[in-house]
């Protein structure tokens, strides 16, 4: 039964250095060493050996079968490899063909209109100023004037977050307004200042044409000595005839925010029907753009800021409405609404 299986092994050998495909090596594999294969069949005669011979055999057939398995692996590895480049000899890669189209992206018309703006007011020596969305309520609403029982709290319709709470700041809000950076700087830097806050705020609102949940605002502020109404009209002449590039038609009105005194309201000219009247401007012919006002000494001092020595106004305006008046956007709900056949226009 030695011989048999040391015949085995060779002429098994033998066939596997000969194939020459995957197919056919396998064809060997199950005739030799398969479940139905010879050596299966050579093993029939184990039962008949003596009790000294039946483990030596036994030994042997094992090394046998484990020498083939090793065989084949090694061989059906090689032969795949061959196969394989084969294949690639044939296959021709032309490296001259154009690649896929690949589409960048590009900056949101936001982030555009927030760039120019940024550059306006740099050029002009103020600093812009980032802070939280969401914000202490102190921040928001009680260091800029408006304690909880004020009646111009309902200005604002408020996002409050759940559970948290402050004894000093009070409750957590998704900030309604960029104004609460102001008492962030100048706590931070004091006095003097001159800073812009472009930033995202949130108010729970119905949407609309012309309002949404969520938009852009950009607050700017400036505190010295001696500073008055006139600068403030100077600084939105200079800034409203760079970004639009020509002479755009400014009023001032009186206003009321509870953290300036005197309150002012500042519209321009509607752009989208050059004042004849449309959805955009509620048929009036002015865009409401900003509200402004020297800032309250309540809130100077908040801020750590003495008012006896400073002054300053403030104002904040809706980036998003910016944007609208510049592209002739008529609903605000597509400024977010990420629909590229809409921001592949920009
Ligand atoms: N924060 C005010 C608003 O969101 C705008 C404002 C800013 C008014 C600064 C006056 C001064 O309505």
């Amino acid at each position: 039964m030695k011989e048999q299986l040391l015949a085995l092994k060779k002429a098994c050998l033998e066939a596997i250095s000969k194939a020459d495909r995957l197919s056919n090596l396998q064809e060997i594999e199950v005739k030799y060493i398969g479940r139905k294969g010879e050596l299966t069949n050579i093993l029939r005669g184990v039962k008949d050996l003596s009790d000294a011979e039946k483990p030596v055999i036994g030994k042997l057939s094992n090394e046998v079968k484990n020498e083939l398995e090793a065989e084949f692996k090694a061989k059906a590895h090689a032969l795949e490899t061959a196969e394989l480049n084969n294949k690639l000899k044939d296959d021709t890669f032309d490296i001259t063909v154009p690649g896929p189209d690949v589409k960048p992206g590009h900056i949101h018309p936001l982030s555009q209109v927030q760039n120019e703006v940024e550059k306006i007011f740099s050029s002009m020596g103020f600093m812009i100023m980032d802070g939280p969305e969401v914000e202490s309520e102190y921040y928001n609403f009680e260091g800029l004037n408006i304690p909880a029982w004020h009646p111009a709290r309902d200005m604002q319709d408020t996002f409050f977050i759940k559970d948290k709470k402050d004894k000093k700041h009070g409750r957590m809000v998704l900030r309604t307004q960029t104004s609460p950076v102001q008492l962030r700087t100048m706590e931070k830097y004091g006095a003097p200042l001159r800073v812009i806050v472009p930033g995202r705020t949130f108010r729970y609102e119905a949407t609309d044409v012309s309002h949404d949940t969520t938009f852009y605002q950009v607050e700017g502020f400036m505190i010295d000595k001696d500073i008055s109404i006139s600068h403030l009209k100077g600084v939105l002449a200079q800034f409203l005839s760079k970004l639009f590039g020509k002479e755009v038609t400014v009023r001032i009105r009186p206003g009321y925010f509870p953290f300036v005194e005197p309150g002012l309201e500042v519209d321009f000219s509607c752009l989208l029907c050059g004042g004849k009247g449309c959805r955009v401007c509620k048929h009036t012919g002015w865009v409401e753009f900003m509200g402004a006002g020297m800032i309250h000494e309540n809130v100077l001092k908040a801020g750590g800021i003495d008012p006896k020595k400073w002054q300053g106004w403030a104002f904040g305006f809706g980036l998003t409405r910016l944007v609208m008046m510049r592209h002739g956007i008529d609903d605000i709900r597509l400024i977010l609404g990420g629909d590229l056949r809409f921001i592949n226009q920009f």
